[in-house]
């Protein structure tokens, strides 16, 4: 399905846009780079340093114990940061009861201790001997070995539990929801997948896992590429743990974040005892939040889709590139594979962590080995450009010009 022309809808964002790539200090300080690699981690807002150099000047102490204002402070900001996540990500179980709800949000480094997190404190409470589970194998690794490592450390514990392949369709990676409705039965406890894949950077139609899995079993949603990218809704896509980084969205390195619905299976709390909390990038994160709530998520995602798609149309037309997943769509149609922010291609003659440094030599800073995809040979590399709201329609406009000099 034809969706609107990109260049049409860049026109329409230009004067909204402008201001928002102006706020990243350190895009503005390299107008010849273009920073091309957020999917790895983020660049960061003003507002958001802000942010940290204010907290750490004005109330940094530790959160959750000592009684003087500084530690009351983060006490409170640390708690405020929690219920700022639960809203962006539309938790409305926390509206309807007044913020508490039967929701939690436990701050993490990033989405791969978030999964860990989930695999040591919530699955084995989900499963007895028997049972079963269904994951991903070709998505980042970190939805996988978790899954794995839980595995096999209940097994030395003398409960067996069968770990799944989620099965995928050929080509674009995409799940096939239909081969899983199969693989479903009344000794499957917990589904794992990933919202938007980090190669090929498709949606990949988490609605229907739902649909196939039926209402009962938890699922847990690796959402490192959506969250900040395209709007999002716990409500909606009905799943029971939403895990994220907060250094891809905007935030600190060092951050990120497990929400918990608690309503499926155990409502456990994990960690009666967390230790220190990582303060200053909880303060970036809820900046962060506020920041891309401000901008506006649905017309970033409507912007990166746009830039994602000059570039995989102009790639298209040069022969000596493969672009990896699925093709570029902006239509609204749920049940085509829509390309985020995320294009992969690998040139035919070129290897990839040669093109990698050829595109840097010409200031593209773009990612060149095989993304942390579970089952991959480390050989077999792509590039992967990967984009937010700071990019522009030149930039994707040198690079393709840099990329048909390559042919
Ligand atoms: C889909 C996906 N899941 C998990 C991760 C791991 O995130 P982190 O390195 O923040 O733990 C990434 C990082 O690239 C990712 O893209």
């Amino acid at each position: 399905m034809a969706g609107p022309d990109p260049r049409a809808e860049l026109r329409e964002l230009a004067a909204w846009q402008r201001p928002l790539r102006a706020d990243f200090p350190i895009v503005a300080a390299n107008p010849e780079q273009a920073y091309l690699d957020s999917a790895a981690t983020s660049q960061k807002p003003r507002r958001v340093l802000d942010a940290v150099h204010t907290y750490l000047t004005t109330s940094n102490a530790n959160a959750g114990r000592g009684s003087y204002p500084w530690a009351n402070a983060t006490t409170a900001m640390v708690a405020g940061a929690a219920e700022r996540v639960r809203e962006f990500l539309d938790d409305r179980s926390a509206k309807a009861e007044g913020g508490g709800g039967p929701s939690s949000v436990h701050f993490t480094s990033g989405t791969t201790e978030g999964l860990r997190t989930v695999a040591r404190d919530w699955l084995p409470l989900l499963l007895s001997d028997g049972d079963e589970i269904v994951v991903p194998y070709g998505d980042h690794r970190a939805n996988l070995d978790p899954w794995l490592e839980a595995r096999d450390l209940l097994a030395a514990q003398g409960v067996r539990i069968t770990v799944r392949e989620l099965p995928c369709q050929a080509g674009t990676g995409d799940y096939d929801a239909r081969a899983l409705a199969g693989l479903v039965g009344p000794r499957t406890r917990f589904v794992a997948v990933t919202h938007v894949h980090h190669v090929y950077g498709a949606d990949m139609n988490v609605h229907r896992i739902r649909e196939a899995v039926g209402p009962d079993v938890p699922i847990c949603l690796d959402a490192a590429q959506s969250v900040g990218h395209q709007p999002l809704s716990v409500a909606d896509l009905d799943v029971d743990f939403l895990v994220f980084s907060g250094h891809k969205a905007l935030a600190l390195p060092g951050t990120g974040a497990v929400w918990a619905r608690g309503e499926r299976g155990p409502a456990f709390r994990p960690g009666g005892w967390a230790g220190t909390p990582n303060t200053a990038g909880i303060a970036s994160l809820a900046a962060a939040l506020d920041w891309l709530e401000a901008a506006g998520v649905e017309r970033i995602a409507r912007w990166t889709a746009a830039l994602a798609s000059v570039l995989t149309d102009g790639l298209s037309r040069m022969p000596a590139y493969e672009v990896l997943g699925c093709r570029s769509s902006l239509a609204a149609d749920t049940e085509v594979q829509r390309r985020g922010s995320i294009v992969t291609f690998r040139h035919h003659g070129i290897g990839s962590q040669d093109l990698g440094f050829i595109l840097f030599s010409h200031g593209f800073m773009v990612r060149s080995d095989d993304h942390c995809q579970a089952g991959r040979d480390p050989r077999d590399g792509s590039v992967r450009v990967s984009l937010h709201v700071h990019n522009t329609l030149e930039e994707m406009e040198k690079l393709l010009t840099a990329l048909a000099k390559l042919q």
